[in-house]
């Protein structure tokens, strides 16, 4: 293979040698690459798409926001901005228009990464990796084409794919994934979500904005059930409000394809049978770590009893000078954790201190209103036995949500409540994605709520709502009544 990078080595058997080979071109990888090059490591990146990004970029994170945003306006423009004087007379949406803007941010994106790992002189390879001995990568190109790759060290970051529930084959046209529910062409008159978490709801919600009659069937007795449930009830409200229809307590047992409907069969609350009809049904039930064929068998790669690589406090796998981060390690499968992971790895091996505080990663599910979480929930907190105290402002007291129409929700603290040491927040408002930010740093920091509560924000802002929650944690908010 041409040498484009000058610093690479081939060996006596003519094998292009790299310090490191990252396998899987999605935040983790991406990111762990770059860092490699930033410390000088000659770095070569592997993934079987033609662009890199992963799931986030192509399929995931990043198309999802954009049609968020797409069909927020939508949404805005035909239920809400008669209240701000603006009348239209006549709304429509280009679902086409609605697809090709999407794309061409995660076209965007996907070529920004190309030209920064030509700018960190990285070698991009594309097509799919194993490893098969330590140090040694065979690279299987798109063509069938294989080349034998050493490295000193090798990351696998190969992500995770969608999960798939028993009895339920996904045809990927009427019973599909996110991957699929991402691009339909049209819009379902109505489809069926199985899941209410991230995927099932911020999914769900483009769709029923768009003018699908959309119902959410999920498992447990709440929805986004990782947040407490005064924010979940508030979430599954305000979702109702935008037609979204919600069956808790339920679990689908069977999914099929009937005179060219898709049917749901599934037990209710009180274990009786019903069953639910649609134009299309979206499977969200969770991800599943993705190593398949990464790692030759006989090699024996240790993992966890739930399936996820065994690695130890420095992300080293049991086979030696392979490293693995991302969604196949334990955690949540979120693309930030995934990026600093690989920040900390490359760190790690390069001899540096690496570190990830997995007390303070965010949670944010990008509906509308938005969800955002950092720390403990109340609900772990009691689980665990700690003493907290809580405090929590509505959106409705803070005067830019009022001004800006944007007064659902609340901004929720809790700290110890001996020592004040801000142990968790949660918002439930608008821009609760962005918000969450400053808890992540107060937390990162070790703070307190009242370091929190005194910190100066700017007038009018929403951020008050997160100071006034903190000061509320000792009573003391001022925009609204003590207890
Ligand atoms: P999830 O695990 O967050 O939610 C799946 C839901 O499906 C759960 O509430 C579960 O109780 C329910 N469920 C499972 N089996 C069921 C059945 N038979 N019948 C009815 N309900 C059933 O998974 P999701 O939403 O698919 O997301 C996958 C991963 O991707 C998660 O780790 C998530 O954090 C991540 N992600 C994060 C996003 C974000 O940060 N905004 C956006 C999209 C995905």
């Amino acid at each position: 293979m041409p040498l484009d990078n000058p610093a690479l080595s081939v060996n006596h058997k003519g094998m292009v040698s790299y310090d490191l080979i990252v396998l899987g071109g999605g935040p983790a990888g991406y990111t762990a690459a770059i860092r490699a090059a930033q410390l000088g490591l000659n770095t070569a990146i592997i993934d079987k798409r033609e662009v890199l990004g992963g799931t986030c970029l192509n399929i995931g994170c990043i198309p999802s926001k954009a049609l968020l945003i797409s069909s927020d306006h939508v949404h805005f423009a035909k239920h809400h901005a008669s209240r701000h004087g603006i009348t239209f007379e006549k709304v429509s949406s280009d679902l086409a228009q609605i697809m090709k803007r999407k794309q061409e941010v995660v076209r965007q994106l996907t070529q920004g990464l190309g030209f920064l790992m030509k700018k960190n002189k990285i070698t991009r390879l594309t097509g799919i990796g194993q490893v098969v001995a330590p140090s040694k990568v065979i690279l299987t190109k798109n063509g069938g084409e294989q080349e034998e790759l050493q490295a000193k060290q090798i990351i696998l970051a190969t992500g995770s794919v969608v999960s798939e529930l028993p009895n339920v084959i996904i045809d990927h046209q009427t019973i599909v994934t996110s991957d699929e529910a991402l691009s339909f062409e049209q819009v379902p008159e109505k489809l069926v979500v199985i899941g209410a978490g991230a995927i099932g709801l911020e999914l769900g919600s483009v769709w029923a904005r768009l003018g699908s009659k959309v119902t959410v069937l999920e498992f447990l007795p709440r929805i986004a059930a990782f947040y407490d449930p005064d924010v979940t009830q508030a979430l599954q409200e305000a979702l109702q409000g935008e037609g979204l229809t919600f069956h808790l307590e339920t679990q689908v047992t069977n999914v099929g394809i009937k005179n060219g409907k898709a049917r749901v069969e599934a037990f209710n609350k009180v274990k009786q049978k019903t069953e639910f009809t649609a134009d299309k049904i979206l499977v969200a039930v969770g991800r599943k770590p993705y190593i398949e064929g990464a790692v030759a068998k006989d090699l024996r790669l240790k993992l966890t009893d739930r399936n996820r690589v065994a690695i130890d406090n420095h992300y080293r796998t049991n086979i030696p000078g392979l490293y693995a981060i991302g969604d196949i390690i334990n955690g949540p499968m979120l693309a930030h954790k995934g990026e600093d992971e690989g920040v900390a790895c490359v760190e790690l091996l390069a001899g540096k201190a690496g570190h990830v505080n997995y007390d303070a990663i965010p949670n944010v599910i990008y509906t509308n209103p938005e969800v955002a979480g950092v720390g403990l929930t109340e609900e772990l907190a009691k689980q665990k036995g700690i003493a907290i105290k809580l405090g929590k402002f509505p959106f409705a007291a803070n005067g830019r949500a009022l001004a800006n129409d944007q007064s659902f929700g609340f901004a929720k603290v809790l700290a110890d409540s001996k020592t004040d040491k801000l142990l968790g927040v949660q918002i439930i408002g608008s821009g609760a994605s962005e918000l969450i930010s400053e808890a992540v740093t107060i937390l990162e920091f070790g703070g307190s709520a009242e370091d929190l509560g005194k910190i100066v924000h700017a007038h009018p802002t929403m951020s008050e709502a997160l100071k006034e929650a903190a000061l509320a944690t000792d009573n003391r908010a001022f925009s609204i009544p003590p207890y």
